[in-house]
């Protein structure tokens, strides 16, 4: 770590590597501030694969070189998250005998490590091990067994793991560029962990994390992880469609889908209105109509959620979580949305923002694209901190992003 007190966080995604640089005054202090908060292009992943292993490179050093000159600190290592279509999760269980009277941090550290040592991965290395429930002799569903009298403890716990070779690659593009990495977050567990309320995880929820190319989904039930996934599927399909369909280039595609896409749904939509292209870009030639436009939007956007939903129906939680859906990333800016996914969904549907969002209003940061932020954080001190007893004061950490954010902002 350059300095003991600075962390880097850095989110790549298809469309955006986003990189936070952050601060603290000394270990217990809640004194957070956030250095920096930088949105770059990202020109060369795909459902979290290198495509390009020089372009990345260049992208990554880029955004890193952009965070150092503004934070004034030099990033000598960072704290990684992405969502990638080759994560996996499988159960696994683990049992040992409790060393002393009572469970110990060293127990739990054992007993998870056992969890992990139980599943046989080939070619796949293991990213996070979560803890679903514990068994205290015979008592089921502990989520903290620490300090309790027992001669038996037990775990069942989701192991995250991901293809070796991806990861491999990521983590040498990483390092060629003069960078360590701290640890990896999934993208899906750290946009969950950074919006759901404790009262959301205690009762049935799912936190939908919709990317340009990949779609994460984690269902949580008595605050723990019961289910996660990821579709290797996004919205930049949707752009892909249009260019197909309307005959156009992808940037015009992508402007028609952000700024023209009304849904049936809208009222006061004219369907028969012609859009000019050239409007959009000159050298374009031809239009779509508004009711061409959003016939070819709505058929793949319908299909994206049909997929979500599947995935809700193998958790068994299809059509029937009391929290809803808690939707973030880039694309739930399209209001519309919403409505189409209750539909799909059969939820109660809502646009998911970093948690304490009092400390946030009307701010660039209370915003649903920067919820892994906050999920970094959180992971961070639980993982790499070692769930120390530092205190995160989220009020906090949120206020001094939304300072940077003032800064930053025209
Ligand atoms: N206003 C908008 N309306 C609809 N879609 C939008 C809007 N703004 C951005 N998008 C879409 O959101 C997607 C990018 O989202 P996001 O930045 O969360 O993805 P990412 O993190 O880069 O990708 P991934 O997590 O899949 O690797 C793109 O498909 C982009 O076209
Ligand atoms: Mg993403």
């Amino acid at each position: 770590m350059a300095s003991e007190n600075i962390i880097t966080s850095i989110d790549i995604g298809t469309s955006k590597i986003r990189t936070l640089v952050w601060s603290f005054a000394s270990e217990k202090s809640r004194d957070f501030h956030v250095l920096w908060v930088g949105v770059s292009n990202s020109y060369a992943i795909r459902k979290g694969n290198i495509l390009d292993m020089e372009e990345f490179k260049s992208n990554l050093d880029s955004s890193l070189e952009e965070a150092e000159k503004m934070s004034g600190e030099q990033v000598t290592g960072v704290n990684l998250s992405f969502n990638s279509s080759s994560f996996d999760v499988v159960t696994s269980k683990g049992i040992i005998a409790v060393s002393g009277d009572e469970i110990s941090s060293e127990d739990i550290d054992r007993v998870l490590e056992m969890a992990r040592n139980g599943v046989d991965l080939p070619n796949r290395e293991i990213l996070k091990v979560v803890p679903e429930y514990f068994i205290v002799d015979l008592e089921e569903g502990v989520k903290n067994p620490i300090w309790m009298s027992a001669r038996k403890l037990e775990v069942i716990a989701n192991i995250f793991s991901m293809n070796k070779n991806i990861l491999g690659n990521m983590k040498k593009a990483v390092a060629d560029v003069g960078i360590e990495v701290y640890d990896i977050y999934p993208n899906l567990l750290a946009s969950a962990e950074g919006v759901l309320t404790k009262r959301q995880k205690e009762l049935w929820v799912v936190c939908i994390d919709i990317g340009a190319s990949t779609t994460g989904i984690t269902v949580y039930e008595e605050g723990v992880l019961k289910f996660s996934s990821v579709i290797p599927i996004g919205w930049d399909s949707v752009t892909n469609d249009i260019a197909l369909w309307a005959r156009t280039s992808i940037d015009v595609a992508e402007n028609l889908k952000i700024n023209h896409s009304a849904l049936w749904l809208e009222e006061g939509v004219d369907k028969e209105v012609e859009i000019p292209l050239n409007e959009i870009i000159q050298s374009e030639e031809g239009s779509i109509t508004n009711l061409y436009l959003s016939q070819i939007v709505s058929a793949r956007y319908e299909e994206i959620l049909y997929f979500i939903s599947a995935e809700l129906k193998k958790a068994w939680r299809d059509g029937m979580l009391p929290e809803g859906a808690i939707l973030v990333g880039w694309a739930v800016k399209q209001q519309w949305l919403v409505e189409v996914a209750k539909k799909i969904l059969r939820l109660p549907v809502f646009i998911g923002l970093p948690v304490e969002k009092e400390a946030l209003s009307e701010t660039s940061i209370s915003d649903p694209v920067f919820a892994w932020v906050v999920g970094n954080l959180i992971l961070w001190n639980r993982y790499s901190y070692g769930g120390s007893p530092l205190n995160i004061n989220f009020g906090w950490i949120l206020e001094s992003i939304k300072k940077v954010f003032k800064k930053i902002l025209p």
